[in-house]
């Protein structure tokens, strides 16, 4: 007998299971062995993350049948379990992205432009229909090459933080810095600087993601500078969501829109070359 364990599981979007807004139900479990196990999943609403109690199977059969849960792609377990109330559909409000981006959100000093940033966030969850954390989780954060279990949330906190990292490094090594960093400028336009993919991107339906025709009509970088600048962000933060991806080639760009894009190449190159069997990996 396996030890039990708690896994962080995310119900498909086409499954249903009676009785699952109840605070907690049993259901069956089928290991993909064969053997019949029963697991307790807590907190539960269709289409969200849910919490389950079983014997560790990486895919697992629920009854009924046409319910699937499926592994995230990383183990969240003690996150996901402090914040179900948060997590209800049609939430997604400043509260929750601050706790999605506490940690970069709070090295933006300007209080007026750390709301501000937040509730550019929002307003793009908001138009771009996105209801849950859940989803935000599962979705890709590219469509341009496949990511790799890589979602909008973990790139945009990895490509914030690498920014700050090459200015830090900056900042540290030279003697006589030629130019000056701003971090609250570099932190907010780091956190935005995909906000429009909230819009280009949406479900597909099927399981998958698609380009919506809203960003048919305008790549993010663009609906993102739109957004922010509807939200009442400084033209600067501005430039860096403008001028983050290809737009800005050839364009006058303050250096945190440097850094950030490089950053986010940094994310991005890495996946196609692996992909293509260019990256080596020893
Ligand atoms: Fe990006």
């Amino acid at each position: 007998m396996k030890a039990i364990e708690r896994k962080n599981l995310v119900l498909d979007d086409s499954a249903s299971i009676d009785g699952c807004c109840e605070p907690e139900i049993n259901v069956a479990v089928v290991p993909s062995g064969g053997t019949y196990d029963f697991g307790t999943v807590t907190a539960g609403e269709p289409d969200s993350t849910l919490f389950v109690e079983l014997q560790a199977v990486p895919t697992l059969n629920l009854s009924p049948p046409n319910a699937i849960l499926r592994p995230v792609s990383r183990d969240r377990t003690g996150l996901e379990a402090r914040r179900p109330s948060s997590r209800r559909r049609g939430m997604i409000d400043e509260k929750v992205i601050g706790s999605l981006f506490g940690k970069q959100l709070g090295k933006i000093q300007d209080a007026g432009l750390r709301d501000k940033v937040v509730k550019t966030f929002a307003l793009a969850c908001q138009r771009g229909g996105w209801t849950s954390v859940a989803d935000l989780e599962r979705m890709p954060f590219t469509l341009l090459t496949d990511p790799l279990g890589v979602n909008f949330v973990e790139h945009t906190i990895a490509v914030t933080e690498g920014a700050a990292a090459l200015g830090r490094a900056q900042a540290e090594a030279y003697a006589k810095m030629p130019y000056a960093i701003d971090f609250d400028r570099l932190y907010a336009g780091g956190l935005l600087h995909d906000v429009g993919k909230l819009l280009e991107i949406e479900p597909d339906g099927k399981g998958g993601f698609r380009k919506s025709l809203e960003g048919q009509y305008a790549r993010h970088p663009v609906s993102g500078a739109i957004l922010a600048a509807e939200c009442g962000l400084p033209g600067d933060v501005v430039n860096i969501i403008v001028c983050h991806a290809k737009e800005g080639e050839g364009r006058p760009q303050v250096v945190e829109a440097v850094l950030i894009h490089q950053a986010d190449f940094a994310t991005f190159d890495p996946l196609v070359m692996k992909q293509k069997g260019m990256l080596i990996e020893p």
